[in-house]
């Protein structure tokens, strides 16, 4: 299968090199040329399959025609070394629990797969060298690249975080491994993490000097596979019988995510609505409600990992829905919460259903407790796991949230980041003495 840019300024490209580029030559982000509808026999067995089975025949359909079955399907095996269980929470609503990684949120499941990907790329190219994988993070998407690359050969990652906005755990958790993994500190936000990023790849100098990918949700490899448990989730509510009208809900920063549910639906997934739910950045909810797109600076949140005011995978969503809003809001409505709401939300879960919240989460219950109509059973995507936003939840629920090991594990490792100011001289600087 062929990848297309959304800005169709440049050639489609095989997979590989989709992987390898990260962000197309032309900015844009690519798509598969063809989403495959999936048989109606593989949605009769869904719901008596296990999770990697399911994945294994959703990766095919991307990218079965690049990767022979036997490693695609060990790639998928190895990924998925943990569970995404989905848990009642209260009469109609689900948790679909995306935190039972090693990093304890969901980023692990594009992550990891992607390190393999990538790994199975270089392993074979025969070109040896190092890749340099550039990836700017909010929170977690940092920790679960930094933990998916940890020793794998070839790979360097630089991990890019907006200095004094992320939690203490979340910077532990790719400040600390040292071996292939180095920690930029950037005196700035989010967005300029990014831009610094998706500025390194059009940059030619930096192109001839190393070759460079990036792991944000922009690179296929990451995207994608997120899709694996959207599948997943539907059919463990269907085999409980409650699958019939599902409303799934994803807390949204980037949009990654909830594109990969968008594709899923397209592959014949029978969710009846999205819901995409903000924190108060909301630029896509704006969008949703008069067409017209402002991006703007981000604002800091208590869900800090959905502090983005220019979503990179708007593009990929403009793109699957023909630029046509009415399409759009047809299939998508938005939620925003404020800090307040983050905060009365947790506590209220908490108090009446002993149900533990992380920040993102709580937008995603919060928009399903408003938004679900009757007869509809609304499934939200847990994302982080409580105790990586330990002080927040606390201070919501009065009650101490118990760190799980391997969470504890890197608050013992010691602090090394590079500090850098937000500019892309001194990015290009730092990334030229690597060359
Ligand atoms: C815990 C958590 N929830 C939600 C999101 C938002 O996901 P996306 O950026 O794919 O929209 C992120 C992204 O960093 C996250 O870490």
């Amino acid at each position: 299968m062929e990848w297309y840019s959304t800005e169709r300024r440049c050639p489609p490209v095989s997979l590989r090199q989709a992987v390898l580029e990260g962000l197309a030559p032309d900015r844009g982000l690519y798509m598969p040329e063809r989403i495959p509808r999936l048989p109606e026999s593989f949605f009769e067995e869904l719901p008596g399959m296990d999770f990697v089975s399911i994945s294994r025949t959703v990766a095919r359909a991307f990218f079965g025609d690049d990767v022979p079955s036997a490693d695609l399907d060990r790639i998928v095996e190895e990924t998925l070394s943990f569970d995404c269980p989905v848990v009642p929470v209260e009469d109609g609503i689900w948790s679909l629990e995306l935190f039972h990684g090693p990093t304890l949120a969901f980023k692990d499941v594009g992550a990891r797969f992607m390190a393999r990907l990538l790994g199975y790329f270089t392993s074979r190219s025969g070109e040896g060298g190092t890749v340099d994988v550039l990836v700017a993070t909010s929170g977690d998407t940092g920790s679960a690249v930094a933990n998916g690359f940890l020793g794998v050969p070839g790979t360097r990652v630089h991990v890019l975080y907006p200095k004094g906005r992320v939690s203490p755990i979340q910077e532990c958790q790719f400040t600390t491994l040292g071996r292939n993994i180095s920690a930029l500190e950037i005196d700035g936000s989010f967005d300029d993490c990014q831009a610094l990023v998706k500025g390194a790849f059009l940059d030619q100098e930096l192109q001839e000097a190393l070759r460079l990918t990036s792991a944000n949700s922009i690179n296929v490899a990451r995207f994608l596979p997120q899709s694996f448990y959207y599948f997943y989730g539907y059919a463990q509510m269907a085999a409980r019988g409650k699958a019939g009208r599902l409303v799934v809900c994803v807390p949204s920063g980037n949009f990654g995510n909830i594109c990969s549910a968008l594709i899923a639906k397209r592959m014949g997934l029978p969710v009846e609505h999205f819901i995409a739910a903000n924190n108060s950045n909301d630029v896509f909810f704006q969008y949703l409600s008069d067409g017209v797109y402002r991006p703007r600076p981000s604002v800091r949140t208590l869900a800090n990992a959905m502090d983005v005011g220019d979503p990179s995978n708007f593009a990929r969503i403009l793109d699957l829905y023909g630029h046509d809003w009415k399409d759009i809001r047809a299939d998508i409505s938005g939620f925003v919460a404020d800090d307040t709401a983050i905060v009365e939300t947790i506590a209220d879960c908490y108090r009446r259903t002993g149900y533990l919240l992380d920040p993102h989460g709580a937008c995603g219950y919060r928009a399903l407790k408003a938004g679900l109509r009757p007869g509809e059973t609304g499934l939200f995507c847990e994302t982080a796991h409580p105790a990586k936003f330990k002080d927040t939840v606390e201070a919501a629920t009065g009650h101490p949230v118990p760190v799980p090991a391997r969470l504890q594990a890197f608050l013992s490792g010691k602090k090394a980041a590079v500090p850098l100011p937000a500019e892309s001289a001194a990015f290009k600087d730092y990334l030229l003495s690597l060359a």
